[in-house]
Formats: C-alpha cells, structure tokens, sequence
C-alpha cells in the first residue's frame, strides 16, 4: 500500500527547471530522508506534495493526512528559533498524522533537543519524510534517501552512510572505468600512430628503384591491397578510440580556497575586552562575571543549551562594541529583500563585485542566480548571501550567531575556509559540534549563569 505516488513530476519557475521527470513512490510507514544542495529544490518538492505549489504537469496522489512543520526563516518572536521549532514538531506529533514531513528540524536544536527529536520520531509509527543537511539525524531515523541531483530525484535504500556508501562505490567503480579507458586509449593511440607510417611506407617507392621496377618487386595488387586492409585497420580502431571517450571523468569536487576579505586586524592585540561584566533581560540576570579577551587570528566558540543566554551575551558584546561589526544573526533580518544577490553581498562593504562573484560562487551561488531578487531565494540560499554581506563588512570583528543552520556542505567547507584564515577575531555561536571543532580556536560554554572555559 502506498502513502504517497509521485509521477512524471515537472516544476519551473520563471522559465528555470526546479524538478524534472520525478517518478517516485513511498510505502506506508516509510521514512525516507530528502537531502540536495541549498536551492536544488527540497522545500519546493514538500510545497507539491501538500499542494502549497502547483506541478506544471505529473501528478501526486496522497493517501491519508498529512502535516507539514515548514523550514523556520525568519525569527519575529522572543522565543528562541530551537524553542519554536520544537513546538511545532511537538503540535504536529500529537494531531497524530498519516504522513509527517519536516522541513530541516534540526536546525536550531541544541543537542539534548535533537536527541529528543530522534527518540519522538523513532516512536512515530506513520510515513515520515524528513528534509535535512543533518546526516546524524538522517542516519538515525530514514529507510530511504531520496537525493536531489540537478532537477532530477534518485533514490537510494538505507540510511545517510548506506547512501554514501553507494555513492562512493559508484564513484569508484566510475574512476577504474575511466582509468582504464585512458589507458586504452592510449594504447590505441599508439597503434594508430603506428599502422598510419606503416601505410606511408607501403604506398612510397624507394628512391633508388623506377617506378616499373618498383612494380614488378612488390606487385601492384599486393601494395594496393595491403594499403586497404591498413586502411581499415586505422578506421576500426579510430571508431573504437572515439567510443573509448564516452566513458565520464569521475565526479570531484574542487576544494574551496578563500582569504579573509578585509586584512587590516594588522595583528592589533585585543579587538575585544569582557571584563567582569553582568548580562541580563530586564531583571533577570542570565550571566554573572563574564571575562574574555580575544585578539586577531582568534576564534571563539560559545556553547550552551538553548536558552541559557548565548544570543543574550552577543547582544551585550554588540550594544558594548564601538567600532563597526560583522553581526551574523538567525532572524536575516540584516537582507534586502527587493535588492539582488549581488547587491546585499556588497551593502556594508568597500570590495568590488568581481570579489563578491568569486566568494558566492565559492557559496556555490553561481551565474545569473546572482542578479536575483534575495525574496525569491531558497532559505539555504539566503542564509549564505547574508552571511556573506558579514563577511564582507569592513571589519576586524565577526560575530556569528548560528551561521552553520541551513547551510550545505560546500558552503559549510568555504565557511570554514574563510574563517580560518580570517586575520581579526570572530566569536560565535554554533550548534554543529564537527564545525565548531574545525574552527574554533576556543571554547567556552554557558553553565549556571557563568562562562567557563573548556
Ligand atoms: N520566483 C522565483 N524566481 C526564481 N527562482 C526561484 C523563485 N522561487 C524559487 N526559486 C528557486 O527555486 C529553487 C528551489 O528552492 P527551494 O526552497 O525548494 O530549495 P531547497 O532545496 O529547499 O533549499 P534550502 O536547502 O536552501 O532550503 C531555488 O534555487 C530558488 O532560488
Ligand atoms: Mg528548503
């Protein structure tokens, strides 16, 4: 029995390919994870399937309720991002669904909410469809991966590692098939090489024999005929050489270099001093005898649960800065909405766009894609041109508010990139441990209303 049939789907927007030919069905009780590149259509496909958008042609026929927990952008509430989303997830749950899809559930989630959310959603006994960049999650909870390649939707059996696993057989198997189709081509290439002289040399008459005699050494018909069987030879391994080039250049991708935009930290000491300060909302004291020190090249990483005051200290940290800063924060709230692509990267900075090309290409924002509107934009999308508007800021600090959410791994390499030989001082905030633990240079985390180091 069948929750879900997706067939012959097509989805364009302004003329442009989304989703093309997608054929796919889901089995009740299936838990299939759907994973792709920010903007390669995850969210749009969830929109079809509860019929917020409308395929171009194809058909969805659903079986049974659905409810759907959309991707969080934009933070309007005091409620913290992970707080909201857990709601929602929680309000979903309980109306007790046939199909439940959630769009990136784990983006604002601490770690003790997300391993709530495996054990809930491992209690959940109906069809699941969960779009996420998190391959933990992915890996605890899916039977089946369904991976947005270009427009197209393949998919896979097992979890998140059983994907790759596939993935990385295919490209193996792929680079052995290419090797040896180099080699032989070569070879081929040689023995081309080889019968074309030696067809010259049948058809050439030595220099110090007539033309008669030469006639009547070898014999007209034999030169002619050997000459033609060459000839064909030539032809047979030239078609065989030109069908050796079909065989693909296996997949790779090319590692992402960026240097820090703005170099004029010129190794001050000090960018930022806490000493001994207070945080609070109103009465309430969140964090007591607060003390840190950071200077250029430095990074630290703040951690904590959710709603132990990591947004509330980096609030305290801005109101208190002088200088101009690279604020990164969830709510987007910093993105010109009508303007372009180019033009948010470019708002608060002196660099040309030539540059601000390079580094959202890097983001993997490429081509025209820059000259669209920011309100057209996937959430993965917008996330990367506001953070890169931050980067861009001329500036010798960075404060980067859970910059990794959303975020698809080459954006997550070039982020790391960037910051990594980013010459002024970042603090930030992150959730994902493997990111922190690349770039940070140190920790310090949140408990019982003091900052401690680790
Ligand atoms: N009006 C529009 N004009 C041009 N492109 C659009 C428009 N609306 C949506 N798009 C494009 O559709 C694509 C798919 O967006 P979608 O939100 O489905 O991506 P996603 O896979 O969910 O990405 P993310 O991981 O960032 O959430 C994006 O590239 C987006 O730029
Ligand atoms: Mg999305």
């Amino acid at each position: 029995m069948y929750a879900m049939i997706l067939n012959q789907l097509n989805y364009t927007v302004d003329g442009r390919n989304i989703l093309t030919q997608v054929t796919q069905q889901i089995k009740i009780g299936e838990r299939i994870g759907i994973i792709g590149a920010n903007g390669s259509g995850k969210t749009t496909l969830a929109h079809l399937i509860i019929g917020d958008l409308i395929q171009d042609n194809g058909t969805i026929s659903v079986n049974g309720r659905v409810a759907y927990v959309p991707q969080l952008s934009i933070d309007i509430s005091n409620q913290s991002g992970g707080e909201k989303m857990m709601q929602r997830i929680n309000e979903s749950l309980n109306d007790q669904p046939d199909i439940l899809i959630l769009d990136e559930p784990t983006a604002n989630l601490d770690m003790t909410h997300q391993k709530w959310l495996i054990k809930r959603l491992s209690h959940f006994y109906g069809t699941l469809i969960i779009i996420s960049h998190d391959s933990h999650l992915v890996n605890q909870v899916v039977t089946k991966i369904w991976s947005i390649q270009g427009t197209r939707v393949a998919a896979y059996s097992g979890n998140y590692d059983d994907y790759m696993m596939q993935i990385n057989m295919a490209n193996d198997t792929q680079a052995q098939l290419y090797r040896v189709a180099v080699n032989k081509k070569n070879q081929l290439g040689r023995a081309i090489e080889k019968v074309q002289t030696r067809e010259k040399q049948v058809t050439k008459r030595p220099k110090n024999i007539s033309p008669s005699d030469a006639r009547l050494i070898s014999g007209k018909g034999k030169a002619l005929k050997s000459q033609k069987k060459l000839g064909q030879n030539v032809k047979s391994m030239a078609r065989r050489f030109s069908e050796l080039e079909k065989v693909d250049k296996p997949f790779a991708t090319k590692p992402l270099k960026l240097q820090a935009v703005v170099d004029q930290a010129k190794k001050s000491r000090a960018i930022l001093k806490v000493i001994a300060e207070t945080v609070q909302i109103g009465d309430r004291v969140l964090l007591k005898d607060v003390n840190f020190k950071l200077d250029s090249g430095q990074r630290l990483a703040i951690l904590g649960d959710n709603g132990s005051g990591k947004t509330s200290l980096i609030k305290h940290v801005l109101s208190n800065y002088q200088k101009p800063v690279g604020y990164f924060t969830q709510d987007l709230s910093g993105l010109n909405e009508n303007s372009t692509v180019l033009e948010n990267v470019l708002l608060k900075s002196s660099q040309t766009s030539q540059l601000a090309r390079d580094f959202l290409g890097a983001f993997g924002i490429k081509r025209d894609k820059v000259f669209q509107k920011v309100r057209t934009l996937s959430g993965g999308e917008k996330v990367k041109v506001l953070l890169l508007q931050v980067l861009f800021t001329d500036t010798q600090l960075l404060i980067l508010d859970e910059p990794t959410n959303y975020l698809d791994l080459p954006a997550l390499d070039a982020l790391n990139n960037f910051l990594t030989h980013y010459t002024g001082a970042v603090l930030m905030v992150a959730h994902y441990q493997d990111f922190v633990d690349a770039v940070a240079t140190q920790k310090m985390i949140i408990k019982a209303q003091q900052l401690l180091p680790i």
